[in-house]
């Protein structure tokens, strides 16, 4: 099987590209500099460096949130025909702080509470009602740059007015004390792969690697586990670094990263994290391969679109000895077919049947 990695060249990619050639055949390591998406009249086009893009079972495409629309058309351009561990809207989401409290808030992800306001005036209106700290951050940005901390009434707004004078955009969040750590947790097809703390260096709020904080492995309990997993496919994204805030209540998610950096937890620990990133892009990309083969080109997309409508009827069931017929309409509106592989579970007073490859 041949595979891709797409990055700006990170240490950390290379780790990750390393790693993939003991599971995958040829493994190339490709610029994402290089890249250029063109939309022709029927369809897209990529190329890499003046040519076209090889044919791979496998791409990761990995990169800041300056490259998230270029990310994200390369990632849809290509998603019938090769695995892409991240979902092509997953780029734009991820790396926006607006779009994803909105994202998480609609799939029912906890997130601490956070306000928009269009206005200077608005946004004081928010303030006055807020407890204090508050953080106030820039919808993109990484690194912790375009997060700020404001200990009262008084510096949150006169912070507020001062982005507004630069007219840039800015979210209000609720703090939640967490003596200055936050959890990081790297999803790698659907299982955390690797949890640790991340403290805060002295005098800082941020524990993020960039504002010095340090990484301590640490287990994460079934519940905070099972959050990760649900945020990373809420997102389509089958390798991401989901961050946790475990304040006095239960754990909230804190923002999810398409291109996490491994090196400073494969050096405090002894876990490898390329090692268990490749092998899961491996199998995922063997999958994809399988089903594709199986029902061809078009079949295979992954999804997190809208939700399609919901149907409901109250009737008695039409039972042949022990067997239900499920009325007729139903199964065409759900699409069901003979020749696909269903998951069906059942509960005390209740069925569901689900396509399996439905997320
Ligand atoms: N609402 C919050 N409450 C407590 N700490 C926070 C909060 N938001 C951010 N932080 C701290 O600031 C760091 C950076 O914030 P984050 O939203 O992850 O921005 P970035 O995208 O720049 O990494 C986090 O890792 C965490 O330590
Ligand atoms: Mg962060």
């Amino acid at each position: 099987m041949r595979a891709a990695v797409l990055s700006l060249g990170s240490q950390s990619s290379k780790m990750i590209a390393e790693a993939m050639n003991k599971y995958f055949d040829v493994v190339d390591h490709l610029s994402l500099k290089d890249v250029e998406v063109a939309f022709i009249s029927d369809g897209f086009q990529v190329m890499c460096d003046g040519k076209l893009l090889g044919e791979y079972d496998c791409i990761y495409a990995r990169g800041s949130f300056r490259y998230a629309s270029v990310l994200s058309s390369l990632t849809a351009a290509l998603r019938e025909k090769t695995y892409l561990p991240l979902h092509h809207n997953s780029f734009i989401i991820a790396n926006d702080k607006f779009l994803t409290q909105l994202h998480f808030l609609r799939k029912k992800i906890p997130m601490p509470a956070a306000y928009i306001a269009a206005t200077s005036s608005a946004a004081k209106k928010a303030l006055e009602n807020l407890n204090y700290p508050v953080m106030i951050k820039l919808p993109q940005g990484t690194h912790g740059k375009g997060v700020l901390y404001a200990e009262s009434y008084a510096s949150a707004s006169s912070m507020c007015d001062a982005l507004v004078v630069l007219k840039q955009p800015f979210i209000i969040q609720e703090f939640v004390e967490t003596a200055g750590t936050d959890i990081r947790a790297i999803v790698a097809a659907g299982k955390v792969v690797v949890s640790y703390t991340r403290t805060a260096k002295k005098g800082e709020i941020r524990s993020g690697f960039h504002s010095g904080g340090v990484c301590t492995l640490c287990i994460l309990d079934n519940e905070t586990q099972k959050m990760a997993v649900k945020a990373a496919k809420a997102l389509g994204c089958d390798v991401v670094a989901i961050d946790i805030l475990k304040g006095p209540k239960s754990p909230l998610i804190l923002e999810a990263n398409l291109s996490p950096g491994i090196t400073g937890i494969s050096k405090a620990s002894n876990i490898n994290v390329a090692d268990k990133i490749a092998k899961a892009l491996y199998d995922k990309a063997k999958e994809f391969k399988l089903i594709k083969t199986k029902n061809g080109f078009g079949e295979v997309l992954r999804s997190i679109d809208k939700p399609k409508p919901s149907y409901e009827i109250i009737t008695n069931l039409d039972f042949r000895g022990e067997r239900v017929l499920l009325p007729e309409n139903f199964v065409k509106m759900a699409d069901l077919k003979d020749d696909k592989e269903y998951i069906i579970k059942a509960k005390k007073g209740y069925i569901i049947i689900k396509d399996s490859m439905l997320m």
